[in-house]
């Protein structure tokens, strides 16, 4: 159901705070994320292996954690290192420990095998952290099937009909065909859309008082992470004068929590007016408004699928670039499935350090 061998966004950095003992459930897993002394996060097993409390409602103590049911405590390698009243401490008395990466602001886990967690194939969201570009954090919970999500973030025909009056702006969007090329972990997508009218957010930002032209390039790779360039210009200007454009960065993760369930992060960073704090408010508002109305649909359609018999869904020529990253995610399951017979996953507990 879900690729294991990849990386996973499990937070973001301000979620973690030094003292903070953060459960979230990724790809159906409950995990326990949290920092040791120096800083750096740790992901291990929520569950306690003694009676199967949270240790997510446990305390922390220096780099270990406690549990607070009946006082276990484990280190951050996810080895039960006290057991109050006894002396002995079996070795099998440990928690899964996840490869866990800080890399810009998020907070990456690797939910496969620890022996394969590589962390060059950690995406470069690079706008994430760096001084020319500037955003605010958003995060958003969905009841629905990533999937679904994933196709709506790989096909933007859909801004012309659902964000009409916020991203959108005209049906051009819909019928300028995007070049869609597969690459190593995903595919991606440039979408060119020629004189049309400015978004209401666009034409207030850049003060556009005609036509322009706007242009999305993005990444799209498994699990589910979007890496976009965007930006929009007077369509009456060269294409490579970049001048009068406004220049986004979009850095955008879904996350399975369950079958049903998606964590969604996302920011929208921008190249302009980088002191100017109520442009960086602004647009994470209208990201906010948009984003919602991609939810309302999307979590109808899941309502409605979930109380319809099975069908197959009708192809379209859109559907091009979420046909193809379907696949791709497919080749990933079929391969892992293949792996899964052989002895190579030491689940616990491995040093990354
Ligand atoms: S359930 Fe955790 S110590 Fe008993
Ligand atoms: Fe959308």
């Amino acid at each position: 159901m879900f690729v294991r061998n990849c990386w996973y966004v499990a937070a973001w950095d301000h979620e973690l705070l030094a003292d903070t003992l953060l459960e979230r459930t990724i790809i159906g897993e409950s995990v326990l994320f949290y920092r040791r002394g120096d800083g750096s996060p740790v992901a291990i097993d929520n569950r306690c292996p003694h009676r199967h409390a949270p240790l997510s409602m446990g305390r922390k103590e220096g780099d270990a954690v406690r549990c607070l049911y009946h006082g276990l405590k484990y280190d951050s390698r996810g080895q039960c290192v006290e057991i109050p009243g006894q002396e002995a401490i079996p070795a099998k008395l440990c928690v899964r420990a996840y490869p866990v990466a800080e890399r810009g602001r998020w907070i990456w886990v690797w939910m496969g095998d620890p022996l394969r967690a590589d962390e060059s194939l950690i995406p470069d969201a690079f706008s994430l952290k760096h001084r020319e570009w500037r955003y605010r954090p958003g995060y958003l919970h969905y009841d629905a099937d990533h999937r679904l999500i994933c196709d709506n973030l790989l096909d933007f025909s859909h801004l012309s009909y659902v964000h009409e009056k916020t991203l959108g702006g005209s049906p051009n969007i819909a019928q300028a065909r995007p070049v869609v090329t597969r690459t190593e972990r995903g595919v991606h997508v440039t979408r060119d859309v020629r004189d049309t009218v400015p978004a209401p957010y666009h034409a207030r930002l850049g003060g556009f008082s005609g036509k322009v032209n706007r242009r999305f390039a993005y990444d799209f790779l498994v699990p589910g992470v979007l890496l976009m360039h965007a930006h929009v210009k007077p369509h009456d200007t060269a294409d490579e004068d970049m001048s009068g454009a406004l220049q986004f960065h979009s850095c955008q993760a879904l996350t399975p929590e369950t079958a049903g369930t998606t964590h969604y992060f996302f920011m929208q960073a921008h190249r302009f007016r980088l002191d100017d704090a109520t442009i960086t408010e602004s647009i994470y508002q209208s990201l906010c408004t948009a984003f919602a109305e991609d939810r309302r649909i999307i979590e109808a359609q899941q309502r409605l699928i979930d109380r319809s018999p099975p069908a197959p869904m009708q192809p379209i020529a859109a559907d091009l670039a979420l046909a193809q990253y379907r696949r791709i995610v497919e080749q990933m399951l079929a391969a892992e499935r293949t792996d899964a017979g052989r002895p190579a996953i030491a689940l616990h507990p491995v040093d990354h350090e």
